[in-house]
């Protein structure tokens, strides 16, 4: 394809400039001022809108295999492309478990075949996500896996992570930890605090999250592993990470769209669209939060993704699944919701997890000629409200219904294709 995106403002780790973008052959052919479109080109009007390079996801559930009634690679693929990602990395808590290459390269052929964007399979830590065995490292890592996690649950025994940590420092590969003990979890539908008293439910500690950060953060300072922390929600934790960046530890961490947007006073209607893992949190939490990712101590913002079906989410609390959606309300949640730089959001979705998921040569790269076309084009500044009926998730179990969102991508490009034009998918 032969694209040409005019009056674009251009953002990226080189700052902010005005300029068009001309894409031939996969690759950013050509940026400047006034480039002229010939006859073959595809003319994109980028008046008022961000190009930017496309954004990067480490922590998606795509439910395939297993839960193709939730999702699938397909249609999980749509809502990143519609949601400005060009790359997602896939969760392993698949049926059966992203805990081997066959199920690992299923997970990467499907992502080639079927999807809008790049599929980055992760693998389990442990086999099955049993918590007892370790996942065969090498062999995972000699395919092509950087992301390794048994996200839905922790590792709870410290040996066995200590083991991890060791080959992590070897083999040159991630241990994303799902931080939860949890001992101090069991049966709990919500965070633990002054609204989970008054409503009489089981909490979810902060605690028990802030052990397991405190814990995985002292593993990587004995092991010299390399330790990315999953979906970050209490104020405590992310001042544990702020140290350890200050005592130069190997660590990376994430916090979602919810975390930064929404509380646990939610749960007061009952309705379980609100459960997550970890849950909803209070307002000093959600600063707390915001401020680790306005200094940097958050390097990514990553959007837990997780669909389930309606049926599912209509439970009563204690039975119902944890997780929301995610991909499709991502950047207009941020924009709403942080008072930072638009920049410093950008490199929250887009080059800072690129590096983290090792995809930093042809992710979030420089909107510059010889760079692969991976970019997303956004309006910064339209207000809008998600409809759920209208999302491409196959599920439906958005948080965001009846709030204001700023910020929606308009077109996604991706391999040079543009596989979202006007807010609609191509394929
Ligand atoms: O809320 C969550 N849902 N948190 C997780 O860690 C797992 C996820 C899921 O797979 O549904």
């Amino acid at each position: 394809m032969n694209l040409l995106i005019k009056n674009g403002r251009l953002l990226d780790q080189d700052g902010t400039r005005a300029g068009d973008v001309r894409i031939a052959d996969g690759r950013i052919a050509d940026v400047g001022e006034s480039l002229e479109g010939d006859g073959a080109e595809q003319v994109i009007d980028a008046t008022g809108l961000v190009v930017s390079p496309g954004f990067v996801d480490l922590h998606v559930h795509l439910r395939e295999p297993g839960k193709e009634e939730a999702e699938t690679i397909e249609t999980g693929s749509r809502a990143a492309a519609l949601g400005g990602f060009t790359a997602v990395v896939a969760m392993p808590n698949t049926e059966p478990t992203q805990d081997c290459v066959e199920v690992v390269d299923f997970v990467r052929e499907q992502g080639r075949r079927a999807a809008l964007c790049d599929v980055l399979p992760a693998a389990s830590i442990t086999v099955g996500r049993a918590g007892t065995q370790l996942s065969p490292f090498g062999e995972l890592a000699d395919a092509g896996v950087r992301i390794f996690t048994d996200d839905g649950a922790g590792v709870q025994d410290p040996l066995l992570m200590r083991r991890a940590y060791e080959y992590a420092s070897d083999l040159g590969i991630v241990m994303a930890q799902h931080c939860e003990v949890a001992r101090l979890t069991d049966g709990a539908v919500m965070h633990e605090g002054a609204c989970c008293s008054h409503l009489g439910l089981p909490g979810w500690p902060s605690l028990a999250e802030e052990l397991m950060v405190h814990r995985d953060i002292e593993l990587v300072r004995l092991t010299g592993g390399r330790a990315h922390l999953l979906h970050l929600s209490t104020a405590g934790s992310v001042e544990l990470v702020r140290r350890a960046k200050a005592d130069g530890l190997a660590v990376t961490a994430e916090a979602t769209p919810h975390h930064i947007s929404l509380t646990d006073e939610l749960l007061r209607s009952y309705d379980a669209v609100y459960k997550v893992n970890p849950p909803l949190r209070t307002r000093d939490d959600i600063a707390a939060v915001r401020a680790g990712l306005a200094d940097g101590t958050i390097d990514a913002l990553a959007t837990d993704h997780a669909p389930h079906e309606s049926a599912t989410k209509e439970q009563p609390l204690d039975s119902a699944p944890p997780g929301m959606l995610g991909l499709e309300t991502a950047l207009g949640v941020a924009i709403a919701h942080l008072d930072v730089e638009l920049d410093a959001i950008v490199a929250a979705l887009s080059w800072k997890p690129a590096a983290i998921a090792g995809v930093e040569d042809r992710h979030g790269r420089p909107v510059r000629a010889g760079e692969p076309a991976n970019l997303a084009v956004f309006d910064p500044a339209v207000e809008w409200e998600v409809v759920p009926a209208e999302l491409a998730s196959k599920s439906r179990n958005t948080p965001y219904v009846g709030i204001a969102l700023t910020g929606r991508v308009r077109h996604t490009i991706f391999g040079g294709e543009l596989v979202v034009k006007d807010g609609t998918a191509r394929r």
